[in-house]
């Protein structure tokens, strides 16, 4: 455990905070992913504002005189459509509460690390600057109407956010690493393999939205059958993926210190799989579109914290 001058209750609440910014950093992927399958990312079309005002109104009664300039911007709604605008609204919310926790996060970095460990508080700083960005980016796609590659880099560079609190908790009880030259192999090569299938993962998506957007989101039933041999690529990177998972928590039950991280990560990859499967089968249902995007960026991050822990 690092020494500071700080008391351990103090330093516990600061691992507790910034494991709050890792939960929200998640509730964000989510949110994004249900503002996706709810077709609400024009739900507000304007940036910082929605409608030209600081929250959209319940009905169409209380809009702006003007707000059919801000209409006609929008992808499918041709009147206001509340549950839109309300779902990005909270959307943005929460990414607003991500920024303002990120922002404290620094400043108690900086109160308390800069003298004893000075690359948390350069960690936390990136934090905020990749946050930044994201919102950047975020205002792009509403500007582009969602052109897809920028909503695939969106997603990486949430994955890329979403490890710096883990590598923050690392750097703070660095003294927990276990040697096996195996395990260490295997674990970077399902994390790299990981890597490939979220960004194929990210094509087969964006064909779905292509296919759906198409069909003007009617037919579901024929949007699957549409999909290109990336998705065939993706079943078999998933069943490549799932063995290696599946070894990381066979070999992972020889050290104690990592048994429980290894049956978290099985745990993941199987609900992953299911909920994979279930798109697949059912039609591409509309809940489980988000789960699918969560529980393949909590295996990212899973995947990352335990390979932090192996080494040769
Ligand atoms: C370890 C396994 C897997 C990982 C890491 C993974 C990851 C991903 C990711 C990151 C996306 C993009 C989601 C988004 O941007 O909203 C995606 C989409 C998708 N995946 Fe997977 N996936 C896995 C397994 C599977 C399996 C087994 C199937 C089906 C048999 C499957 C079917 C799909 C489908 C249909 C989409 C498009 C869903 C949509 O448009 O929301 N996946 N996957």
């Amino acid at each position: 455990m690092l020494r500071t001058t700080f008391a351990p209750h103090l330093m516990k609440a600061y691992s507790n905070y910034t494991r709050i910014v890792l939960l929200f950093v998640f509730l964000v992927i989510l949110a994004g992913g249900i503002v996706r399958t709810t077709q609400s990312g024009m739900g507000c079309p304007d940036w910082p504002h929605c409608f030209g005002m600081w929250a959209p109104p319940f009905s169409a009664k209380g809009l702006p005189p003007d707000y059919k300039k801000y209409l006609s911007k929008q992808d499918i709604d041709t009147e206001y459509n509340p549950a839109h605008a309300w779902t990005e609204y909270v959307n943005r919310l929460i990414t607003g509460a991500l920024g303002i926790l990120i922002a404290v996060h620094v400043a108690w970095s900086f109160k308390k690390f800069f003298r004893a460990k000075q690359t948390i508080c350069w960690l936390s700083c990136l934090l905020l600057v990749g946050t930044l960005f994201e919102a950047w980016l975020g205002k792009i796609v509403v500007d582009t109407n969602l052109a897809v590659v920028k909503i695939t880099l969106h997603m990486i560079a949430a994955l890329f956010l979403a490890i710096i609190p883990v590598l923050i908790l690392h750097k703070l009880n660095e003294n927990k690493i276990v040697h096996d030259k195996t395990l260490s192999m295997i674990t970077t090569i399902a994390l790299a393999i990981l890597l490939v299938q979220i960004i194929i993962g990210t094509d087969v998506r964006e064909q779905v939205d292509e296919i759906s957007k198409a069909l003007g989101y009617q037919h579901r039933d024929t949007w699957i059958s549409q999909l290109t041999t990336a998705f065939d690529i993706h079943k078999i990177t998933s069943i490549i993926l799932s063995l290696l998972v599946i070894f990381v928590f066979w070999r992972s039950l020889s050290h104690v210190a990592l048994q429980r991280k290894g049956a978290f990560l099985l745990l993941v990859v199987f609900a992953l799989m299911a909920a994979g499967v279930s798109l697949a089968s059912f039609n591409i249902p509309v809940f489980i579109q988000p789960i699918h995007l969560l529980l393949s960026s909590i295996l990212f991050v899973g995947l990352f914290a335990f390979k932090l822990n192996v080494r040769k």
